[in-house]
């Protein structure tokens, strides 16, 4: 995500450290320990963006907790600072948010101990040589089996026909079962449920469709990464962007 420098940025995050870890806070068998009911289950959110998803999910859900993964850290602080807001002033006991990049996983977490992976508009990376730092790439997936145990959910949603075409092809190379496909989820029976994020409002404002799918993780790891065919799509940028993004 591009965002101009934030005014003060360390000393806005230093503000609000209690809902803040970064990468070295995130050993495997510790995510839990950070939140205030480490029995409840865990939730990540990959490249959350600005926080409305983790935000809505965290209202919803308060038997749950959140772990908010972000890469970028100014845009992790206009996150927690919603998040803030959003919760009057206070920080919520089941929102953590990780200034960490989610290419080294297996680093942060041990196997089995997530519960549920959210992947909202992840960046598309359209060109066929920058596959494998697509999200939904086998050795992404891999990760994301490891980390969670058989049979938990990974929801993917996105306005990129592309991506999400290519990610059905490999969440099902890679052993993964795929269930509640949309092409239209604003259309579709799960609207009603739906928490929309940042760029989702913006995409959809535009008249693009989203996406989603939520696809459960398979008994074990392929033994080898399996290849995806797909049509080369290299008209467009190569920063992971497409037009929209
Ligand atoms: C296109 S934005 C979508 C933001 C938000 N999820 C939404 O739907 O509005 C993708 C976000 O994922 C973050 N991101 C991309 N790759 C990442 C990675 N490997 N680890 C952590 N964050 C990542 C980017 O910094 C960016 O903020």
């Amino acid at each position: 995500m591009r965002m101009r420098k934030k005014k003060h940025g360390d000393e806005r995050r230093a503000a609000l450290s209690h809902m803040l870890i970064t990468a070295d806070a995130l050993t495997p068998g510790t995510a839990r320990s950070h939140f205030a009911d480490p029995t409840r289950p865990l939730m990540l959110e990959i490249g959350c963006g600005k926080g409305d998803f983790v935000i809505g999910m965290a209202k919803r859900h308060p038997e749950w907790n959140f772990l908010a993964m972000e890469r970028v850290p100014d845009v992790i602080l206009c996150a927690m600072e919603k998040c803030h807001e959003a919760f009057g002033g206070t920080a919520p006991d089941n929102v953590i948010f990780c200034i960490a990049n989610a290419n080294a996983l297996t680093d942060f977490f041990a196997p089995g101990e997530i519960d549920g992976i959210y992947l909202n508009f992840s960046d598309p990376w359209p060109k066929s040589g920058h596959e494998k730092r697509r999200l939904t790439y086998g050795s992404f997936l891999a990760d994301y089996r490891t980390v969670m145990a058989a049979g938990r959910p990974l929801t993917f949603k996105t306005d990129n026909r592309g991506l999400f075409d290519y990610s059905l092809l490999s969440l099902e190379a890679n052993g993964w079962k795929c269930e509640d496909v949309t092409y239209d989820l604003h259309a579709s029976r799960w609207n009603a449920e739906n928490i929309v994020t940042e760029y989702e409002r913006n995409f959809s404002e535009k008249g693009f469709s989203i996406n989603r799918v939520v696809a459960y993780a398979p008994a074990e790891n392929p033994a080898e990464l399996p290849k995806i065919v797909m049509p080369d799509t290299d008209s467009v940028g190569d920063d992971g962007k497409t037009e929209n993004h």
